[in-house]
């Protein structure tokens, strides 16, 4: 093994092209939310041009002083005249207003949608002059080398973008790409399986843009790839475009084909009332042609798999019993799994029975707002057990949600027509 987390070395990924990025093998848990096995690197590069040096994206700034012990084996600061960030967050904006303090010929080029958030992280007058936008198709020009730029939002903040190295088929992709795994041996080829690692980091950051992701692949598939260098994890050398079908893949459709309706009614019942109420919903639901119907105990599975059917549905139904003044656990649970899907616009309900106060109903609805749920029909309580009548609601509660979900699609087909 290449022992470079003991040297202050920068490693050649192309002619004139260095990683001077940085390792951190402690790492456990990004962001809160992204557990990792073995740690995470943040990737820097240089690029050498025979009229300027480009440095593209910094580290997170406590690891500052070894990314400048590896720019500094690379380059001068006199030599820098561009700085490109592919991305604003900290973890690759850290050592960005040292940067530019040391180096003050450099301008900095990043985003338009990244013009505000930087303001936020480095002093402006620092940047005074210094600031140049760029958008998909702009270059700037080392002599003998280009960077051409492409625009790539929500991958997976509004300001991300890539950049690419012309002369070398080169692709810097920031986030977009990468993972969470720290091998000193860098290259794709050379480090541990990451397989998993890659999936992992595509669930839980790309995964709820999954529209812009595509978008984002469609920019860069037809461009001659001979390696991807990303802002996280392995430099892709070997089978680049692996990785970019990977992604295709992972963004498809898993399930079944858009033209089909659905709707899933989510339950978990103390006694069986709740049980009860979540059959006549789905009953209800079932007459309505063209929507297919799928009935859940959540208390009988894992959250992960819930999160790949509601990912790809339409409407959602929770039926929580009301304890305590609260819907249960596992039903916050899982709704609090859906921060990793895109759920705005689908359409949402919820129904329960209680003992005294039956809080949990409007609670649900209140949370499926929150996420960016229509709830366009009023949830339905049961006192203990539903009586026929609680049950006839919780039937017409599943049906018009069902009859809304026929009735959108219809909605459109009429405005298309309209327009044309
Ligand atoms: Fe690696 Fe979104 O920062």
């Amino acid at each position: 093994m290449t022992p470079i987390a003991h040297t202050d070395k920068a490693v050649a990924i192309a002619p004139q092209v260095f990683w001077v990025g940085a390792l951190d093998p402690a790492m456990r848990n990004f962001d809160i939310i992204l557990r990792t096995a073995n740690g995470t690197t943040y990737n820097s590069y240089v690029v050498r041009g025979s009229t300027g040096v480009a440095v593209i994206d910094t580290v997170k700034e406590n690891f500052s002083a070894t990314f400048f012990e590896r720019l500094e084996s690379v380059c001068r600061y006199d030599e820098i005249s561009h700085v490109v960030l592919n991305h604003l967050e900290p973890d690759h904006s850290g050592a960005l207003p040292e940067l530019m303090r040391r180096a003050p010929k450099a301008r900095l080029h990043f985003s338009p949608q990244g013009f505000v958030m930087l303001k936020g992280l480095i002093d402006p007058s620092l940047l005074e002059g210094r600031m140049v936008t760029v958008n998909t198709g702009d270059r700037i020009s080392l002599g003998d080398r280009t960077l051409r730029f492409f625009n790539t939002p929500f991958l997976h903040w509004p300001d991300t973008q890539c950049t690419y190295l012309e002369e070398e088929n080169l692709l810097f992709s920031g986030d977009f790409l990468g993972c969470h795994f720290c091998d000193a041996r860098l290259f794709n080829d050379q480090v541990g399986d990451f397989r998993f690692s890659f999936d992992y980091y595509y669930a839980h950051i790309m995964r709820p843009f999954r529209e812009h992701v595509h978008n984002a692949l469609d920019l860069i598939e037809p461009l001659p790839l001979e390696l991807i260098a990303p802002a996280h994890g392995p430099v892709l050398r070997e089978k680049p475009r692996d990785y970019l079908a990977r992604y295709r893949g992972l963004s498809g459709s898993v399930l079944h084909g858009a033209e089909t309706r659905t709707l899933l009614v989510f339950y978990i019942s103390a006694y069986g009332a709740t049980r009860r109420m979540a059959e006549a919903v789905a009953s209800g639901a079932e007459e309505v042609d063209e929507v297919r119907v799928s009935l859940y105990d959540i208390e009988g599975s894992e959250t992960g798999p819930f999160v790949d059917l509601i990912e790809e549905a339409d409407a959602l139904i929770f039926g929580s019993p009301t304890i305590n003044g609260d819907a249960v656990k596992p039903v916050w649970d899982l709704l609090s799994s859906l921060t990793v899907v895109n759920v705005k616009g689908k359409l949402g309900a919820a129904f329960g029975s209680y003992g005294w106060s039956g809080e949990a109903v409007p609670m649900v609805e209140d949370r499926l707002r929150r996420l960016k749920l229509r709830v366009p029909v009023p949830g339905v309580k049961a006192r203990l057990v539903p009586t026929d009548d609680e049950l006839a609601q919780c039937r017409d509660l599943g049906r018009q949600t069902a009859l809304h979900l026929v009735g959108r699609a219809q909605a459109r087909t009429i405005d298309m027509a309209a327009l044309g």
